[in-house]
């Protein structure tokens, strides 16, 4: 496995591998990774001859109050990680090279990165998808490998890569949970194991939408209504920031829930924002 960590010398590996008909899937992250990025990894070396994990803690997509800083990070352990999996290289960027002094270009999608995630987070997609494109330009993919965990930010990055006409395969990959339906999340480091019980909120919340769906109940605000008593029975204290229906790609609100709907909610849980979501 290689680790690159210069933004020159990146894209002359990967136009060394192209001309020698390699593919290359990339994986981008912020590293402190678990098996849900592992699951991206197998899933990207599945598509591609070469796989390429970025690590990048990436400033610009976290708001002033979130907590940039204190981001987990070990390299160490992301390496072993990554090389079990099934990686090839290793991007890692420093913030200097990818955000240089007097940097003033965003890429933006307009519409898309308003609504749910957008509303309590403003700067947070042009963030996302400023670096998304830096890395797509930097390491030339045919494929990358996004998780459905960040419904939203891959619906986004989605329609960026489709607008920006990148010619890149776009993939989503399902939401690896823990074995009590928590999603796997380099946050859920932050909960005590008290905490980190209560944060099963989401799911349970989920999962009881999921039943009532099946069960003939379509009526959203219905659902609505049943998960905020399950995540107040679950944990007293959880804020909810928001529980929404909407359309898959579209991410407009519906009324009554379908086959094309995703149910995605937000929680502020013991100061940590936690976000889930699921079909039904
Ligand atoms: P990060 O939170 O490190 O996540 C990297 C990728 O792993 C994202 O595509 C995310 O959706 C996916 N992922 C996280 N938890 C997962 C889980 N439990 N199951 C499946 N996939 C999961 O998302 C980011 O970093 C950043 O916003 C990034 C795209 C790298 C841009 O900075």
């Amino acid at each position: 496995m290689q680790t690159i960590r210069s933004i020159t010398k990146m894209p002359k590996v990967s136009r060394q591998l192209a001309a020698r008909g390699k593919t290359i899937a990339l994986v981008p992250t912020m590293g402190y990774l678990h098996e849900g990025h592992a699951a991206l990894i197998k899933r990207a070396k599945k598509s591609a001859d070469v796989v390429i994990v970025s690590i990048f803690v990436n400033p610009k997509q976290f708001g002033p109050k979130e907590d940039y800083k204190k981001y987990p990070r070990d390299e160490k352990k992301d390496m072993a990680r990554i090389k079990k999996a099934g990686g090839d290289i290793v991007f890692i960027p420093k913030a200097i090279d990818i955000y240089p002094d007097n940097f003033q270009t965003y890429v933006t999608v307009e519409k898309l990165s308003k609504t749910l995630e957008g509303k309590s987070r403003p700067q947070h997609f042009r963030g996302v998808t400023t670096v998304v494109a830096k890395l797509f330009n930097i390491t030339r993919p045919d494929v990358a490998v996004f998780g459905a965990k960040d419904f939203q930010q891959a619906i986004v990055l989605k329609q960026m890569t489709k607008d920006l006409g990148y010619p890149i395969k776009f993939v989503i990959a399902p939401t690896v949970r823990e074995k009590d339906g928590l999603a796997m999340s380099s946050r859920n480091r932050y909960f005590t194991a008290e905490q980190r019980h209560q944060a099963c909120c989401l799911y349970y919340a989920l999962g009881t939408a999921r039943e009532m769906v099946k069960s003939g109940i379509k009526d959203v605000r219905a659902l609505k209504s049943e998960m905020r008593a399950v995540i107040k029975a679950t944990s007293p204290k959880a804020k909810i920031d928001y529980i929404a229906f909407t359309e898959f790609d579209s991410l407009k609100p519906v009324s009554k829930a379908s086959k094309s709907t995703i149910c995605s909610l937000a929680v502020r849980l013991h100061n940590v924002r936690l976000i889930d979501n699921m079909r039904f």
